[in-house]
């Protein structure tokens, strides 16, 4: 327990924090990786490229300094983030050193304001939040250990199929080297892939959805060439368009993740996918079909044409599993012939106007998948339409952060 004098020194250092949190954990993570470059092979390169990293820790050691006294009230950020961290293989030896160079860096960005009664503040409370994350991620490492066929280190895995599902998005179907069953999975969950890429010094990791559902001997996911090789976001999906065929070689880690469909519920479910995002999607409508065929379903798909939407026949195929089932196809710039596809209903975006008028569905839950700007409309236009927050399900390409701003 913090005394209430530290959490005093605490709560006073977060105007500072709200200034120089950024700044702070930049310097974090210049230190960590010049003293540390053996954490590249873990992290990811372009999320910290693009700040992105930077941002979501900041957020984070902000909300647990806001809350240091009632710490069980962030529980299911600090879940959601040791899903992450479970997939990446973060271990409990890890945590002294990310909590050296934090008060380093500190100490570094405050100077002489960082007293040595605020830095032993920090350790402290460090201290305990470094606690939860790893007690929750050791619970974590025994679940995905002990389920049949489960594992907690990379595995390795052969690709058995390389399915072309449209200009940009190819499926690769992975089956366990030493022939294991698979575990089970929540659909919505995500994998880790790690390989080593020719021309980069660390080990890369990317995550991604499994497309398929769970029970299958194989796991899939559908990866989306992502703009030009040279650019850092584009090293490895282009890697693994280009160089990954039948035959080669992935490691994964287990399942994570808690953007999940919930199977317990009979209410109307609407899936509405931003491109690629409809990866996690297609996976809960097809265990819908699977298990609960009487679930009302509306898939509503946004991309800029038809060549760049994946998975159109299984999306249309699940009108014959799913007794009440609508699917619409969104496209930002059609061509003549996709303006004929009966599934097509809209061009251009998303909005809450066509939303209004084309959702049948009472009290459904909304699963909303996609890149940051087609999130943030999304989820402002069911806001628009009243939807409860408790409905809105959605999940972030890249590191969470807030929907706000
Ligand atoms: C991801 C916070 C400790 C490695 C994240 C994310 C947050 C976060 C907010 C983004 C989650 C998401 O993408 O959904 C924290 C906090 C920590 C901590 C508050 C300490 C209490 C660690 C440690 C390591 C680590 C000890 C290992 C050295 C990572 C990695 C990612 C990540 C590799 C994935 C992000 C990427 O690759 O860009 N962490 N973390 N974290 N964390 Fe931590």
């Amino acid at each position: 327990m913090l005394s209430q004098k530290t959490i005093d020194i605490i709560k006073s250092t977060i105007p500072v924090l709200e200034v120089k949190g950024l700044e702070i954990t930049s310097v974090f993570y210049k230190n960590l990786f010049t003293n540390h470059p053996e954490l590249l092979n873990i992290f990811n390169h372009t999320n910290q490229q693009q700040g992105r990293q930077q941002t979501a820790l900041a957020n984070t050691v902000l909300a647990a300094a806001k809350n240091i006294d009632k710490l069980e009230t962030i529980l299911p950020v600090v879940k959601q983030i040791a899903q992450k961290h479970r997939s990446l293989l973060v271990k409990p030896e890890h945590y002294p050193i990310v909590g050296e160079h934090l008060l380093g860096a500190i100490k570094e960005v405050l100077g002489d304001a960082a007293t040595d009664e605020i830095l032993a503040a920090w350790a402290e409370s460090y201290g305990i939040i470094a606690q939860v994350f790893i007690d929750i991620e050791k619970e974590m490492y025994n679940d995905s250990a002990s389920q049949e066929g489960g594992w907690s280190d990379f595995k390795e895995f052969k690709v058995i199929d390389k399915v072309k599902e449209s200009d940009v998005i190819t499926s690769f179907y992975l089956l366990p080297k030493d022939h294991t069953v698979l575990p089970t999975f929540l659909p919505g969950q995500y994998i880790t892939v790690r390989a080593k890429v020719a021309g980069q010094k660390y080990l890369l990791n990317r995550q991604y959805s499994l497309s398929d559902v769970p029970g299958k001997e194989y796991y899939r996911i559908s990866v989306k060439r992502e703009a030009e090789e040279q650019q850092p976001e584009g090293v490895f999906s282009n890697y693994l368009h280009n160089f990954i065929n039948i035959g080669d070689s992935l490691e994964l880690t287990a399942p994570a993740g808690d953007f999940t469909l919930n199977t317990d519920l009979e209410s109307p479910v609407v899936f509405i996918s931003g491109g690629v995002g409809i990866t996690p999607l297609i996976s809960m409508a097809k265990q819908i079909a699977n298990t609960q065929p009487n679930r009302k379903v509306e898939m509503i798909c946004a991309s800029r044409n038809a060549k760049l939407q994946p998975f159109e026949k299984e999306l249309i195929s699940l009108s014959k599993q799913i007794n009440d089932y609508s699917l619409s196809f969104i496209y930002e710039n059609p061509s003549e012939e996709d303006l004929k596809n009966p599934y097509f209903k809209k061009q251009g975006y998303i909005d809450a106007a066509w939303l209004t008028s084309n959702i049948q569905a009472v009290d459904a839950h909304y699963y909303v998948c996609g890149p940051v700007p087609f999130l943030k409309a999304v989820v402002s236009n069911l806001k628009q339409l009243n939807v409860p927050e408790t409905n809105i399900h959605f999940e972030f390409f890249g590191p969470s952060m807030s929907l706000e701003g």
